[in-house]
């Protein structure tokens, strides 16, 4: 880690908190998922969600990467960064009639649409203008992700996507709105998915849409199978997630026909590992029962724990290993969910040590927020 062995005196001065990209971390596992994808002729689409701070976008744009978006803003900064317009795709629940005319104005890859009256709005709007927008038909193939209930989406309970009793009337719609092509099917069934039997279901369900819209004459030119390859934050020093055994299960289960592409949204995967929130410890409460470290940080930085109780790695990063106390990491946010991890292990800390909070990538810095009118969060990237 960057800043161990250093006293922490060092750093009264930096302005703290920070993330901080690890940039050849970066590269070094985009490389990787770019390596592993192209041995299987897979198209891998950059969901920007995970993280749209232009520095990362371009080098996934430049490993020739499309790009997944979810909004009118990251069409435009998709294309703004130099992502080839017919590489950018457009998915989302709530598309807005605005958003469809920034994607249509883009002449984007296609639209994965997630409604009938969506498929409905993008024809109108898409007639208005003398065009014929691409479509995917987002389903929702009712396969447990099993990943937090939160960042679910691929269940029927969930908003997101066309479910498959309404395939035959999304058909008739295909079939009489002549300003849409319909050019293949996606599935995006959720995130942080580490059990990889999760994906073998997900296989034989695309199979299964695949075949019952060629059987309605339809051709399946792409099938997208989403994202949601997750990362270890157990161990964030393992760094490069295991694209190569990912990528296998897709060749080994899914039916690929002559002509078909299978195009990939990974967003965590690509990014998680490569940043850390610093920040700095600014009071310690010793207390009867309770331990607190307050940071400097707050779930206005990060938001995963308080909104998923999600686990993110705390180092002291300040204070060699030595016995161990057990604090509860908090921020300064007036929330009693600002709270970092509870019996958290750590050196005896002191105020100014300098508090890592790892697997940042993905999820944090986008997800930052004003409350309480906090400032912006800070970048250093490790150039
Ligand atoms: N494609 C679609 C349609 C998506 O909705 C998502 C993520 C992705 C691809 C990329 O998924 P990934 O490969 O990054 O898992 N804020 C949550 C995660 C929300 C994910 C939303 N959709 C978190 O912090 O865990």
């Amino acid at each position: 880690m960057i800043f161990s062995d250093k006293d922490s005196t060092q750093f009264a001065d930096l302005e703290t908190p920070f993330y901080y990209y690890d940039l050849s971390l970066l590269d070094k596992t985009i490389a990787s998922c770019a390596t592993e994808a192209d041995a299987h002729k897979f198209h891998v689409h950059y969901a920007m969600k995970a993280n749209f701070n232009p520095t990362v976008v371009q080098r996934m744009q430049s490993a020739g990467f499309g790009a997944d978006c979810v909004s009118g803003g990251e069409v435009n900064q998709a294309v703004t960064l130099g992502f080839a317009a017919n590489k950018v795709v457009f998915a989302g629940v709530g598309k807005s009639d605005k958003e469809i005319n920034t994607a249509l104005d883009n002449d984007i890859f296609c639209f994965n649409v997630e409604s009938i009256q969506e498929l409905e709005v993008i024809n109108e709007l898409a007639e208005k203008k003398n065009k014929t927008a691409k479509v995917a038909i987002r389903i929702n193939p009712n396969v447990d992700a099993h990943t937090h209930h939160n960042i679910t989406t691929g269940l029927d309970e969930n908003k997101f996507g066309i479910n498959s009793w309404d395939l035959p009337a999304c058909a008739d719609m295909l079939k009489k709105s002549p300003n849409l092509e319909f050019i293949g099917i996606h599935f995006h069934i959720g995130s942080q998915i580490t059990n990889m039997e999760v994906y073998k279901n997900l296989c034989v369900r695309v199979n299964e849409f695949a075949a019952w819209f060629e059987d309605r004459g339809f051709t399946v030119k792409v099938l997208n199978v989403g994202g949601g390859l997750g990362i270890d934050y157990h161990n964030p020093d393992q760094q490069v997630p295991d694209f190569k055994s990912y990528f296998q299960i897709f060749a080994d289960f899914l039916t690929v026909r002559a002509g078909q592409e299978v195009h990939f949204e990974l967003g965590r995967a690509l990014v998680g590992q490569s940043a850390s929130l610093i920040s700095k410890v600014l009071y310690v409460k010793n207390g009867k029962k309770k331990n607190f470290i307050i940071l400097d940080a707050g779930m206005t930085e990060l938001m995963r724990p308080a909104l998923y109780q999600a686990y993110h790695k705390i180092e002291n990063i300040s204070k060699k290993a030595s016995d161990v106390v057990k604090y509860d990491v908090v921020g300064p946010i007036c929330e009693s969910t600002d709270c970092f991890g509870k019996e958290v292990e750590l050196p005896e800390t002191t105020r100014g040590d300098l508090i890592a909070l790892r697997s940042t990538g993905a999820y944090g810095e986008v997800m930052a927020s004003h409350y309480n009118l906090r400032e912006n969060v800070r970048v250093v990237f490790s150039d």
